[in-house]
């Protein structure tokens, strides 16, 4: 920890897609800082040693949920409430990319791609928004709502184009929450990263580790710095903590500058 303030201490945090990757490294991160973390995945054996690792009690508990399915987003919500008395911090982070789908002119079967691609990423965002923010709401003590978009929010030259368009979606979906939620003192933004080496992205960019990071390396203006799951927990870290309760609707870029300069 670069400082030894735990910057969420006596917070109530729930990330979706927590078993995996950058969330799985939010978690800990959150942890580490003090925060009480619900993990809500599809990812039972994962999420639930990742909790059981972080330590005793109730700082981490799993939970299965389906972001897609508003049952399951409700249910978890109540849990993270009748466990802990309230929810402070929302990280809607689960998301896919849909290795098919990669050409707008391919045969791939359009309308499932879209379906499966945009009810992970955006259905499954508004739904923990919208519960979150019930939640929230109802307590009146405000709270951070936090959407992994991507690069792919702001520049259409990266990913496919379903992903591309899901990316674009939520940060719509983060300016009208915004709207809407800060009145009630409830900020909403989203973090946007490059590329990171993640199940997700080498299982469904049909590259290796090496190939990621080499292609991660092209994109990114900063040169010699790789980019990793721990800097898009610290972005998040940012955004649930106390230290931007002036920042919300806004697109965080964690990308060394790859959507303002050329990109391939
Ligand atoms: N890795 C990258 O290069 C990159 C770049 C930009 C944005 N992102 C975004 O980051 C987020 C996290 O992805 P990651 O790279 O850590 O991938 P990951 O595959 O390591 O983690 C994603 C997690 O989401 C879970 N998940 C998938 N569908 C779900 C569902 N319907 N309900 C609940 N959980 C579900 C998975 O089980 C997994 O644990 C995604 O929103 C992704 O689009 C990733």
């Amino acid at each position: 920890m670069s400082s030894t303030k735990r910057r969420l201490e006596g917070k109530v945090a729930m990330i979706t897609g927590g078993a995996s990757g950058i969330g799985e490294a939010t978690v800990k991160l959150f942890v580490r800082h003090g925060a009480r973390v619900i993990v809500a995945d599809l990812q039972d054996e994962k999420g639930t040693a990742l909790c059981a690792g972080l330590g005793s009690d109730d700082v981490a508990s799993y939970v299965h949920c389906d972001v897609r399915r508003e049952s399951d987003v409700k249910r978890a919500v109540d849990t993270a409430i009748s466990l802990h008395g309230k929810l402070d911090i929302m990280f809607n982070n689960a998301g896919i990319i849909d290795s098919s789908g990669s050409s707008i002119l391919g045969e791939d079967d359009t309308t499932a791609v879209f379906e499966r691609v945009m009810g992970v990423n955006v259905l499954g965002a508004l739904l923990g928004t919208k519960h979150a923010g019930r939640a929230m709401v109802a307590a009146g003590r405000g709270g951070s709502i936090i959407i992994t978009a991507s690069l792919a929010s702001v520049v259409g030259s990266l990913g496919h184009p379903v992903y591309t368009c899901s990316k674009h979606a939520v940060v719509g979906l983060v300016r009208s929450a915004a709207a809407e939620l800060g009145k009630h003192g409830v900020r909403v933004n989203c973090v946007s990263p490059a590329i990171v080496v993640t199940p997700m992205a080498v299982s469904h960019m049909q590259a290796n580790e090496e190939e990621l990071e080499a292609l991660g390396e092209v994109i990114s203006a900063l040169k010699g710095v790789m980019l990793k799951a721990e800097d898009i927990a610290e972005a998040a870290l940012f955004l649930a903590s106390d230290e931007s309760r002036f920042v919300s609707g806004h697109n965080l870029m964690v990308d060394g500058a790859s959507s303002v300069t050329k990109i391939i």
